[in-house]
């Protein structure tokens, strides 16, 4: 079921998403070689205690992972993209990290994720976080009243095809409210002008991820979460949590 918010609504999810901003900011600072993924994840889970947010991750148990996540944020690490649950791994030179975090406040939900590089970066690394960072921004921008889902899915594609890239639609952006994963799905491609018409009060999070040279998934067999490219390739990914509006879409998680 879709559901549409009232602007106040919208306004209450704001707390949300500039707690969820604020903290992807401040992780992504503090995030260096060296540093362990467990450590991020106490970081993240102090920062939640102390903001008296709740996570949308530690007991989260959908279809698509084993059993509770356990954690309060994703840390995917080169070949890793989506679900990387934290484990104990300490970065190195060059690792491409994506944290995905999501967390409720008041009752409502933000989500947003962020890829970087750690050290030395390859240049490669830097194009493929370019091109989610490029294919998100542009999906924003598609966001607007009297256009459809299938907009901000061609707006992604659009960018990721014209770098080069093939694209996975196992998993994309979704409706964000009182629930993490709420309708419309929204693709990372599909065909403009299709699908659900985007009206004020839809709040969705977009969430374009790439991977290098396939669109091929596995997942981790040793924490039955953590999703990898099937050829070793690294991934990156990037999202936003936004508000439809009359006046355009408003970027709950902007850093
Ligand atoms: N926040 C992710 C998304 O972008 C979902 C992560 S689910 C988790 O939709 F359980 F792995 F944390
Ligand atoms: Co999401």
């Amino acid at each position: 079921m879709i559901e549409l918010r009232t602007p106040a609504e919208i306004e209450a999810m704001r707390p949300a998403g500039r707690f969820v901003a604020e903290t992807l900011q401040t992780l992504s600072e503090e995030t260096k070689v060296g540093m362990n993924l467990l450590e991020i994840d106490r970081r993240a889970h102090a920062m939640i205690r102390a903001a008296g947010a709740e996570s949308c991750y530690l007991d989260y148990a959908p279809s698509f992972g084993s059993g509770p996540f356990g954690h309060v944020i994703c840390t995917s690490v080169n070949d890793a993209v989506l679900h990387g649950r934290p484990y104990d791994y300490t970065l190195r030179d060059g690792d491409l990290v994506t944290l995905d975090f999501a967390v409720s406040i008041n009752g409502w939900v933000a989500d947003s994720a962020v890829s970087f590089v750690v050290g030395t970066p390859r240049d490669e690394d830097l194009a493929l976080i370019d091109t989610t960072e490029r294919a998100l921004e542009a999906a924003i921008t598609a966001a607007q009243t009297g256009s459809k889902v299938g907009d901000i899915s061609a707006a992604i594609a659009a960018v990721a095809r014209g770098d080069g890239l093939s694209i996975n639609t196992d998993f994309g952006g979704h409706g964000v409210g009182r629930t993490m994963h709420g309708d419309p799905h929204i693709p990372n491609d599909g065909r403009a002008g299709r699908g659900f018409p985007l009206k004020p009060g839809l709040v969705v999070a977009i969430e374009p991820w790439f991977l290098q040279t396939t669109d091929k998934l596995v997942t981790d067999e040793r924490d039955g979460w953590t999703l990898r490219s099937a050829d070793g390739s690294r991934g990156a990914h990037s999202e936003h949590t936004i508000a439809i509006t009359e006046d355009g879409p408003i970027v709950l998680t902007a850093r």
